[in-house]
């Protein structure tokens, strides 16, 4: 058999060629990046914990009229995904000061946000994805006015929906990264959300303890990364099953 034509790498996923024209198969890699690539690790069973949280998210973004890239799961680690033109800018949604807003503009980690901020970073790792102004994105063209208004209404629902869901299981959503594409049905174009939602992508608090669960774990060598995505996808009712050929039940429970 032929093997599919890979069509994209990035640090954390592999795309390849779809089994239909419109489609591309996201494959989750076990791999952790920060900083730009400057700190690297294996974290084993963190792609098949990345796929079923992802799948989870988008699952239920959908079913509350949010559109996603997402059609279905194929296995362990690959997803079904609509073919989208990526924009190339990083969408972050902040409830709560942590990271680079509390680094820059000097807020204490975990003071609460009079409202969510919504911020753009032009998707550029030679330049280290720098923060960029509105101005910017229409200026390059990157974006339209009248995308950059349906991208800050879809990326405000995604706070909603996700903001309730972690709630109902003790944990606080600090902030969180999306990406959106375009896609064309028939002569229209529609934005969708694309990439992935996993706990790589978003800041996740312990609601009592303020344990984080989510990535700062590997930024900052707080400890077993897996663990910290495992506890996530417990609570959320989300069960990965034993990866086929690994012997260690990694993500039982
Ligand atoms: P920041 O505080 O470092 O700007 O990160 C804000 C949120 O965006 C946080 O939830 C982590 C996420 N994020 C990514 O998903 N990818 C990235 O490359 C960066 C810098 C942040
Ligand atoms: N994803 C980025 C990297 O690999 C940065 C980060 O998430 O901290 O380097």
């Amino acid at each position: 058999m032929a093997r599919r034509k890979k069509v994209y790498e990035g640090k954390a996923k592999i795309l390849y060629e779809g089994p239909e024209p419109g489609t591309l198969v996201q494959y989750f890699k076990d791999d952790a990046t920060a900083f730009n690539a400057e700190k690297r690790a294996t974290v084993e069973g963190k792609g098949v914990l990345n796929n079923r949280l992802s799948e989870f998210f988008m699952t239920g973004l959908n079913a509350v009229g949010v559109p996603t890239h997402f059609i279905r799961r194929l296995n362990m680690r690959e997803q079904l995904i609509r073919a989208v033109e990526i924009i190339p800018l990083e969408v972050v949604v902040r409830n709560v000061a942590a990271g680079s807003i509390s680094k820059r503009l000097g807020i204490a980690e975990g003071t609460p946000l009079p409202r969510p901020i919504v911020e753009f970073y032009y998707k550029d790792d030679a330049l280290g994805d720098p923060m960029v102004a509105e101005e910017h994105i229409i200026a390059f063209g990157w974006a339209s006015q009248q995308d950059l208004d349906d991208m800050i209404s879809l990326a405000l629902r995604v706070n909603d929906f996700l903001s309730g869901l972690m709630l109902g299981v003790g944990i606080k959503l600090v902030d969180f990264k999306i990406e959106i594409g375009r896609i064309w049905e028939n002569e229209y174009m529609r934005l969708i959300i694309a990439d992935e939602i996993s706990p790589d992508s978003c800041r996740l608090w312990d609601m009592e303890t303020g344990q984080k669960l989510d990535k700062d774990v590997f930024r900052r060598d707080l400890g077993n990364l897996a663990d910290a995505y495992t506890e996530v996808a417990r609570r959320l009712g989300v069960m990965p099953q034993r990866e086929p050929g690994i012997t260690k039940p990694t993500l039982i429970n």
